[in-house]
């Protein structure tokens, strides 16, 4: 089979990375199904790929923070007839404001959208990809994972969780002919730092942090077919894990503490 049949589900993919990872996955002949809460975006950018690409493009308009959530996702597949071969589990925001003062539905919402949602669709899809023998799946994780924690942020422990279990899954799968990676970009450019409500302070940060989306996604579907299980896209980004990863607990401590460009 070649990704002329194949058929993706990119979840988040009305903004950002995931807009970006339908693009270069519609032009590598992929078929498409999108996912994510604003349907007229969807429809637009399945429509504009539709036709550039001639492949078939659906979207599932759903709030993947419900826990229905990821089963209506695949039900939906089902009944249009497209078993899914590539996955990418992109959707996702960040809170900023301090723990206590955030109403636990929004983070439970954090929690179930990043880390429950994203698990449960692995969970529904990897037995049809092992059964054919071929699979791709990119968790979209962040360099947040293997840098050290923000102060009051979930974001750094989902992002964590999204890295150690994508490897795990790697293991458990890829003798089956499914990869698994977890892709951990740094700044990039989307519309992630608007509904962060931190789009001022992100653009006073060096240009030198900042990728471009379509960068950050070339080098993700590079690694997941050559199966590396973990991806930091770009030179810059590469470098600061490298550094950061040794270092001992409580100095990552101390850094995470001293450098939060978001307090
Ligand atoms: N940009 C960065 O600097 C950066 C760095 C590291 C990692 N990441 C990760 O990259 C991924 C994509 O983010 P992005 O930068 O592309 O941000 P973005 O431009 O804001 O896109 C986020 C996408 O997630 C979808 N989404 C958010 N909440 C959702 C919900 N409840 N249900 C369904 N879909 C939902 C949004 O769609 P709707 O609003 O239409 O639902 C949108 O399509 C995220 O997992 C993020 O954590 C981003």
């Amino acid at each position: 089979m070649t990704s002329a049949s194949r058929t993706a589900l990119i979840t988040g993919a009305s903004a950002g990375i995931g807009a970006t990872f339908a693009r270069h996955l519609a032009a590598q002949g992929y078929h498409l199904l999108l996912v994510a809460r604003r349907a007229d975006r969807l429809q637009d950018l399945a429509r504009e790929l539709a036709q550039r690409h001639g492949v078939r493009c659906e979207v599932f308009s759903a709030d993947l923070m419900d826990p229905a959530s990821p089963r209506a996702v695949v039900a939906h597949a089902a009944q249009l007839g497209m078993s899914i071969d590539f996955l990418v589990n992109n959707a996702g925001l960040s809170g900023h404001r301090k723990f206590i003062d955030t109403p636990w539905p929004e983070l439970a919402g954090e929690i179930q959208l990043m880390m429950t949602t994203l698990t449960e669709l692995t969970h529904l899809v990897a037995p049809g990809m092992v059964q054919r023998g071929w699979g791709r799946i990119i968790n979209v994780s962040s360099l947040a994972a293997l840098s050290p924690p923000g102060e009051s942020l979930l974001y750094s422990a989902i992002k964590s969780y999204v890295m150690v279990m994508s490897q795990s899954m790697d293991m458990e799968f890829k003798p089956h002919g499914v990869h698994v990676t977890a892709l951990c970009p740094g700044f990039t450019h989307s519309e992630f730092h608007d509904v962060m409500g931190t789009r001022k302070t992100a653009n006073q940060l060096p240009p030198i942090l900042w990728q471009q989306p379509q960068d950050v996604v070339q080098e993700a579907i590079k690694a997941v077919m050559s199966g590396k299980p973990v991806c930091v896209p770009g030179t810059f980004n590469k470098i600061m894990a490298s550094l950061m990863r040794p270092l001992p607990l409580w100095l990552q401590y101390q850094l995470g503490k001293a450098f939060n460009p978001f307090k």
